[in-house]
C-alpha cells in the first residue's frame, strides 16, 4: 500500500479495511474505485453511497500535499457511472498561492481526466470555498450537483451558490465534462507530444478559445496528461499543468520526479500558459519544458 494511506487506513472501521485492502494493496492504487468495486464494498460493509463517501474522506485527505498550510482537505467525487474519484489539496512551495489546487478541483478534474462524463455528487471534509463553488458551477451537472458535508443536511450546489454567475451568462453552452474533440493535429510524433495534443483536444476553453494540454513524463517513464479547464469567472480556471499534477498525484506518483514536460497551445491565442507552467515546473525541480503550438 502507498505509505501515504497507512495512518488513515489503520483508523477505518475493520470491515472497510477488509473490503479495501485488496484494492489498495499496491503502491499504484489509482485513488479511485470503479462502480463494481463500489458496489462490492457497499455490500460488504452495509454502507450506502453517502456513508461510503464520508468513510473514504480520510483516505482522500491523505493524498494532500500541503507544505504551506499543513491543512488537509479531502474530496470524493461520484460520477454518473458510479465510479468514485479521490481528490486532495495540492500546494507548491516556491510558486504563487494562485497555483494551489483545491481538493474539490482535484476530485472533479480527476474524474474528468479518467473519462467520467458527468458528476452526481461531491463529498468534502470541509465546506467548499467560494472559488470551488464557482469552479463546480462550470460542470455539466449544473446547480443540481449533490454536495455532502459532514454534519450538514444533504444539499445541492444551487444551495451553496445562490444567484450563481456561470457559463450561461456568457452564452456558453459547452460545459465542463461535456465530451469534446477540438480536432487539432501536430507534426511532432513523439509519445509525450501526442498525449499533450490529445489533452489539448479535450480541454475546456470556450471563453478564450486558447485550448491547451500538458503531458508530464517521470524519471521512470510514466506519462500523465492534463487538460486546461476554463471557468466563466476566469480566475477559478484550472491550468493544464495543474490538471496533469492531479492525475500524477492521484496515481501515486511524486510531483518532484518529473523528467520532462510538453505544453501545447493554440497558435495566435490571446493568452498563454507558458510562463506559469515553466515557473511551477521549476518549483517542482523540472527545467525541461517543450512548447508546441497548433
Ligand atoms: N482548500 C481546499 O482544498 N478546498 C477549499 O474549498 C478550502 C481550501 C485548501 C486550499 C489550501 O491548500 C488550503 O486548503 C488552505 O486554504
Ligand atoms: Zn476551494
Amino acid at each position: 500500500m502507498h505509505p501515504r494511506f497507512h495512518t488513515a487506513f489503520a483508523e477505518l472501521p475493520a470491515s472497510l479495511q477488509t473490503a479495501l485492502e485488496p484494492l489498495m494493496r499496491h503502491d499504484d492504487f489509482p485513488s479511485m474505485l470503479t462502480a463494481q468495486q463500489v458496489d462490492a464494498v457497499k455490500d460488504a460493509c452495509g454502507l450506502d453511497n453517502d456513508t461510503l463517501a464520508f468513510a473514504l474522506l480520510p483516505l482522500a485527505a491523505a493524498c494532500s500535499i500541503t507544505p504551506i498550510s499543513h491543512f488537509q482537505v479531502g474530496a470524493i467525487a461520484r460520477g454518473v457511472s458510479g465510479n468514485l474519484y479521490f481528490g486532495a489539496n495540492i500546494e507548491f512551495s516556491g510558486a504563487p498561492l494562485q497555483q494551489t489546487i483545491h481538493a474539490e478541483q482535484c476530485a472533479v478534474s480527476h474524474a474528468w481526466l479518467r473519462g467520467e462524463k458527468s458528476l452526481a455528487s461531491i463529498t468534502v471534509n470541509y465546506t467548499p470555498c467560494g472559488h470551488c463553488r464557482q469552479f463546480m458551477n462550470e460542470l455539466n451537472s449544473g446547480t443540481g450537483l449533490a454536495i455532502r458535508l459532514p454534519g450538514r443536511a444533504p444539499a445541492t450546489l444551487g444551495d451553496y451558490l445562490p444567484d450563481a454567475f456561470g457559463p450561461k451568462d456568457l452564452n456558453i453552452t459547452t460545459l465542463l465534462m461535456d465530451t469534446i474533440n477540438h480536432g487539432f493535429t501536430l507534426a511532432e510524433t513523439d509519445a509525450l507530444s501526442a498525449q499533450a495534443l490529445d489533452a489539448l483536444n479535450q480541454s475546456h476553453a470556450p471563453y478564450s478559445n486558447a485550448q491547451s494540454g500538458v503531458a508530464l513524463e517521470t524519471h521512470d517513464g510514466k506519462i500523465y496528461t492534463g487538460r486546461y479547464a476554463e471557468n466563466a469567472a476566469f480566475n477559478p480556471s484550472l491550468p493544464p499543468l495543474q490538471a496533469a499534477l492531479v492525475l500524477m498525484t492521484m496515481s501515486g506518483a511524486d510531483c518532484q520526479q518529473i523528467n520532462r514536460a510538453v505544453l501545447i497551445e493554440r497558435n495566435g491565442a490571446n493568452l498563454s500558459q507558458f510562463d506559469a507552467t515553466r515557473a511551477t515546473l521549476a518549483a517542482l525541480g523540472c527545467q525541461n519544458l517543450t512548447h508546441h503550438r497548433v
